[in-house]
């Protein structure tokens, strides 16, 4: 059992939880994820680390509130217990010779951006972050992300927080003031993840990009986290969950995510059904 040190709501939707994984803690970087289990009946809910501390042995998650498994978990309080925390699983982000970097977070992908943007703080790159949310009350680590970089651009569609406009939109600004990046780190939406990469590849500058594709193992077994990358097929969970931006299958991964919405769609309407 593990048990919550600390719990955090940080926007209506979006929770934090930090829990108490020393194990796990001591061996995370930053791009890996867990599996979690709620409890005896609950699946299994992949989530990227959102930081770590080996010295507190601690783990912070973070959330958005989406079906029954987030639901349950989110009402989980300080000294509470889940069952599961298995990790680290998955590569690491790769820091190493990155001097510059602008880092994209749409949404709570954000706060899967944010341990890799934090560590090429720490050793001494220059760090750009550009945060696009929604609106204002759905604005998550805001005061985190102005702490570890040295341009801050907050976007929002409707203009209620930061600049109205796309995370893209700042990044050819920045592209086009002259800054030159050794590489872009785009975390968030696939939609948003494909246009950043569509622009990066125009400019020529390396991007990365973290997959979050229906994930059930965890372990390279069962093949629902595969998607097409270079025309190969990988493993979001045993093979990334980062790859080369320039590289994925985007459009495919969206047709196949967009099916399986439907198909849980239809599960979820027999159940109704046949709890008339
Ligand atoms: Fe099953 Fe990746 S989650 S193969």
């Amino acid at each position: 059992m593990y048990k919550v040190l600390a719990k955090e709501m940080l926007n209506p939707t979006v929770v934090r939880l930090t829990i108490e994984a020393p194990d796990v803690a001591r061996s995370a970087q930053p791009g890996q994820f867990v599996i979690l289990r709620v409890d005896e009946n609950g699946e299994r809910v992949p989530l990227t680390v959102a930081d770590y501390d080996a010295k507190t042995g601690s783990v912070s998650i973070i959330f958005q509130i989406v079906g029954t498994e987030t639901e349950l978990l989110s009402r989980k309080e300080a000294g509470d217990y889940i069952l599961d925390f298995v990790g680290p699983l998955g590569r690491p982000s790769n820091t190493e010779g990155i001097k510059k970097v602008a880092v994209v977070g749409g949404g709570v992908g954000g706060a899967i951006a944010y341990p890799v943007a934090k560590k090429l703080h720490q050793q001494g790159a220059e760090v750009h972050i550009i945060a696009g949310f929604r609106s204002a009350d759905l604005v998550i680590l805001e005061k985190e992300f102005a702490e570890i970089s040295s341009i801050f651009r907050l976007m929002t569609d409707d203009g209620t927080a930061g600049e109205k406009g796309l995370v893209t939109d700042a990044l050819a600004a920045l592209i086009e003031e002259g800054h030159q990046y050794d590489e872009v780190i785009a975390i968030g939406p696939i939609v948003m993840m494909k246009f950043v990469s569509l622009l990066t590849k125009k400019h020529g500058i390396k991007t990365t990009v973290s997959m979050n594709p229906i994930m059930v193992d965890g372990t390279g077994m069962c093949g629902g986290c595969r998607l097409t990358v270079g025309g190969e097929t990988k493993f979001a969970c045993v093979d990334g969950p980062e790859f080369d931006g320039h590289l994925v299958d985007f459009d495919g991964l969206m047709k196949r995510n967009s099916m399986y919405r439907k198909v849980e769609q239809e599960h979820l309407c027999n159940l109704m059904e046949e709890g008339k």
